[in-house]
């Protein structure tokens, strides 16, 4: 460890914080982590997964790994669902040993919507906002596959897909979360429907910003009549180009900035931000991102990507956040807050067992001792 990294306990990273409802000793959240060990037909979360997020519960908040609301929402092969007794039960185990372990968990709720492939859905195309291929991976049994063009979703879907997200909060709650995070980001159902090149409806879930974001807006209103506002986050992705249909451009992002002023009238837990990449050469740009958004927004805010313990500490003594989440670091560093509190060196995970499934390279990394 280098000697400009602090070893103290009065690092910004290391103060208590309120998020809504939850109560952090840390500002150390761990972000959400697709790892598909759910390798069963369910798909349901196994004891794997309790060993998993245990490990893991030092974290000031942990977000699940993005979970399926319904079957038409699965896109990604043997990644664990909210919408069945099974998954329920399956998730009340993760909770309770994390509660167990002193930690808080909330569940990060998945929709891939056009994203998802026909090898998903008994070869039933995927719906999304119109019917534009968002050129997006979809990783299948048989291994990543291109993206079909989807069907355009009807009024009926629509209305079914809310529905989906609020029963799918009420799982979330029975299995005993902390709260639910709606996953808005990347090349997802969301994300399609922000996006003016997927989105060319002409109703009110289209046409124009207004129209474009309240596919979101309908659901987080669903999910925060389903349970307390406060314990409900949203996570965005403004700056992520997820495919050559995503591109990070002034109307994306003017819609980005309405769509958090709309938010902000709406009492959430928190805002989720996967900014612009921070280690990237001139990382500069990360912070002021998260400054407009901070301007924008005034609830809790955790930034997101790329983050270590240097800028962390530093992006929160700015005030641009309240949080920051890790993701990578979190794969191989259980122990991420205590390594972070005693200035311990930082191990690297191994991008070839982060889907591959099983416990390698899922539960087997070591605390630094
Ligand atoms: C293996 C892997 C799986 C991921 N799964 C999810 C996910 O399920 N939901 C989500 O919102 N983001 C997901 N992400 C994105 C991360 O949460 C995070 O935004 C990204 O890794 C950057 O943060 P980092 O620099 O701390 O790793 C994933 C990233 C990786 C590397």
């Amino acid at each position: 460890m280098t000697a400009t990294l602090p070893t103290a306990l009065d690092q910004p990273l290391l103060r208590g914080t309120g998020l809504g409802e939850f109560r952090l000793p840390n500002r150390v959240v761990m972000a959400p982590l697709t790892r598909a060990r759910a390798d069963n037909p369910g798909p349901v979360p196994t004891e794997l997964h309790a060993a998993y997020y245990g490990q893991r519960a030092c974290a000031g908040l942990i977000i699940t790994e993005g979970t399926w609301v319904s079957e038409r929402a699965i896109g990604f092969v043997n990644v664990p669902g909210i919408y069945s007794e099974a998954q329920v039960a399956g998730w009340r185990r993760v909770t309770e040993v994390v509660h167990a372990l002193g930690g808080r968990i909330v569940q990060q709720l998945w929709h891939t919507g056009a994203a998802s492939h026909p090898d998903h859905l008994g070869g039933e195309l995927p719906a999304g906002p119109s019917a534009i291929d968002p050129r997006a991976r979809s990783f299948t049994p048989g291994g990543f596959r291109a993206t079909h063009t989807p069907r355009a979703m009807t009024a009926g879907d629509i209305e079914a897909t809310v529905a989906e997200f609020r029963a799918a909060a009420a799982n979330a709650r029975r299995a005993g979360f902390d709260g639910v995070e709606i996953g808005a980001l990347g090349a997802f159902l969301f994300a399609q429907f922000l996006n003016p090149r997927l989105n060319h409806r002409t109703d009110a879930y289209g046409g124009d910003r207004a129209g474009r974001r309240r596919l979101l807006l309908d659901v987080v209103d669903a999910v925060t009549a389903e349970w307390d506002g406060r314990r409900v986050g949203v996570r965005l992705s403004p700056y992520m180009a997820a495919t050559d249909r995503f591109v990070v451009d002034e109307e994306m992002l003017a819609g980005h900035d309405e769509l958090v002023t709309a938010l902000n009238d709406r009492p959430l837990a928190y805002l989720h931000l996967r900014g612009p990449d921070v280690a990237a050469p001139g990382g500069a740009p990360a912070f002021e991102a998260f400054a407009r958004y901070r301007k924008r927004f005034d609830g809790p805010l955790i930034a997101n990507n790329g983050f270590g313990q240097d800028s962390a500490n530093a992006l929160v003594d700015t005030g641009c956040a309240d949080a920051v989440s890790f993701a990578t670091h979190f794969v191989a560093n259980p122990d991420l807050v205590g390594r972070f509190a005693l200035g311990r060196e930082l191990a690297t995970g191994d991008p070839a067992t982060y889907y591959q499934g099983g416990a390698r390279g899922y539960v087997d990394y070591p605390a630094a001792g």
